[in-house]
């Protein structure tokens, strides 16, 4: 980890927030000092609390506010969507 200064994270919405093995990883690994983009995708929840969730579980981490979420069954056919996205991130 130590040879990224950035971390895309990406994870499901389960019960309006993280699957626990997403904060375990974040436990495991010391993200500060890197910035973190988070893409999620979700039922009719959206994200729901999960950006608060891990934004509590990072303290002090740089987390983008542009956050690609979307649909579960429209994510086979987001490409093009996440492409436009990290074109706006600048990758
Ligand atoms: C245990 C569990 C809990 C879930 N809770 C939510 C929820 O609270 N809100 C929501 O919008 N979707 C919820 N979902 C739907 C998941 O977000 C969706 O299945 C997932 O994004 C699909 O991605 P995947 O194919 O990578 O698992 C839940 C799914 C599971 C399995």
């Amino acid at each position: 980890m130590e040879s990224y200064d950035v971390v895309f994270l990406g994870y499901p919405n389960w019960w309006y927030g993280v699957p626990m093995a997403l904060l375990s990883f974040l436990e495991d690994h010391d993200l500060s000092g890197k910035q973190v983009y988070l893409f999620c995708s979700h039922g009719t929840g959206g994200l729901a609390r999960s950006v608060d969730i891990i934004t509590e579980a990072l303290p002090g981490v740089e987390i983008s506010d542009n956050i690609f979420d979307c649909y579960e069954e429209d994510a086979p056919a987001s490409q093009e969507a996440i492409e436009s996205w990290l074109t706006e991130l600048g990758y």
